[in-house]
């Protein structure tokens, strides 16, 4: 299902104000957004912005995002907004675009690591807007998945990951975007792309010209490995350039991810991201076909690599940490 086909009538009442009481209480919920599922916490509740590192077993080095509603929230969170983040927020909010800027007093040092700066994002899922709503708060909220683990698409996802960890999972359906949110940072006079994400480098480009590709906080050398451990299956994942020439059996044993048409192959288990080689197709199937391929019994994984351009970078970079050897 697609967001698109998503009825929000289908989430009940119910279930978003059980989420509002929980999050008020000081306890992550598991909530849809249109890139991915995100364990979401109250982001002025310091303890409750704990629970999520706890819960994810994630390192308090590595700084969350916040949600907000509208753009008549960021005051109380951001202190400057640049002209060029106006533009992009006019353009792509709510949407998969995160943007980082100089936080407020009012942002606890937990929400970001102890950075001065504060990543935040409108999503466009209708079940987390509504959520937002209710709440009246902003939510910080990292993907729902055990740290360095593939992003959960699917409410299913969430529960494999996290099930008996969190208080409760809202379930949205199949998250519409499928990778995470674009990060551009604006810690520096020229406006720095952090992630490749769900919206395309050239998208805001067009937008705000020229953005220079910078390491995101996990990447920097003063946090060596892990970056590694990001995006990992459980299985050993290698990256290709093309269809791989391998004897059968060979080809056998192993799982193979790619797009577009297949030649002849013995490949034992496959996915296809997109048949018709369309971005917006394979992001959204990327993280569950992952993890499909994962829960397979192949002794490998084999990834082919998308054209770098649009949204295959965003792919082709998730893939490439997924391949990076564990240190
Ligand atoms: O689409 C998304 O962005 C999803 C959904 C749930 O909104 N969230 C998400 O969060 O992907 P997470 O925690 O898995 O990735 C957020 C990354 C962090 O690892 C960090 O690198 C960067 O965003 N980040 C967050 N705040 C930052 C800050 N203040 N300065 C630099 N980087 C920051
Ligand atoms: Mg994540």
């Amino acid at each position: 299902m697609t967001l698109s086909d998503f009825d929000i009538n289908s989430v009940s009442g119910d279930i978003i104000s059980r989420a509002v009481v929980i999050l008020r209480s000081g306890e992550p919920v598991a909530i849809p957004t249109e890139t991915v599922y995100g364990l979401a916490a109250d982001a002025y509740q310091s303890h409750a912005v704990a629970r999520i590192f706890e819960i994810k077993e994630r390192p308090l080095f590595d700084p969350l995002i916040v949600h907000i509603l509208d753009e008549t929230w960021l005051p109380e969170l951001a202190t400057d907004v640049p002209a060029a983040a106006r533009r992009l927020i006019q353009r792509f909010w709510p949407g998969p675009l995160t943007l980082i800027l100089p936080k407020t007093e009012r942002v606890p040092d937990l929400v970001t690591s102890g950075l001065p700066f504060v990543g935040i994002r409108s999503p466009r899922h209708p079940v987390a807007r509504r959520i937002l709503a209710e709440l009246g708060r902003p939510l910080a909220a990292p993907s729902a998945n055990r740290f360095g683990r593939i992003s959960p698409t699917t409410a299913q996802a969430v529960e494999e990951e996290l099930g008996n960890r969190v208080a409760l999972i809202v379930d949205g359906g199949s998250c519409e975007v499928g990778l995470e949110s674009t990060i551009i940072s604006f810690a520096q006079e020229q406006p720095q792309l952090m992630r490749a994400g769900g919206i395309s480098r050239e998208a805001i480009e067009a937008e705000i010209g020229p953005v220079t590709r910078a390491m995101g906080v996990l990447e920097k050398p003063e946090a060596p490995g892990h970056l590694l451990h990001h995006y990992a299956p459980q299985k050993p994942l290698r990256l290709v350039d093309q269809w791989p020439d391998l004897p059968s059996s060979e080809q056998i044993k192993r799982a193979i991810l790619f797009w577009g048409s297949a030649p002849q192959h013995q490949f034992r288990f496959t996915r296809n991201l997109s048949k018709d080689c369309r971005e917006a197709e394979a992001a959204g199937h990327f993280f569950q076909m992952l993890r499909e391929l994962d829960a397979t019994d192949a002794e490998e994984i084999i990834a082919v690599r998308l054209p770098e351009k649009g949204l295959g970078v965003a792919i082709n970079e998730r893939l490439s940490r997924a391949a990076a050897k564990r240190s």
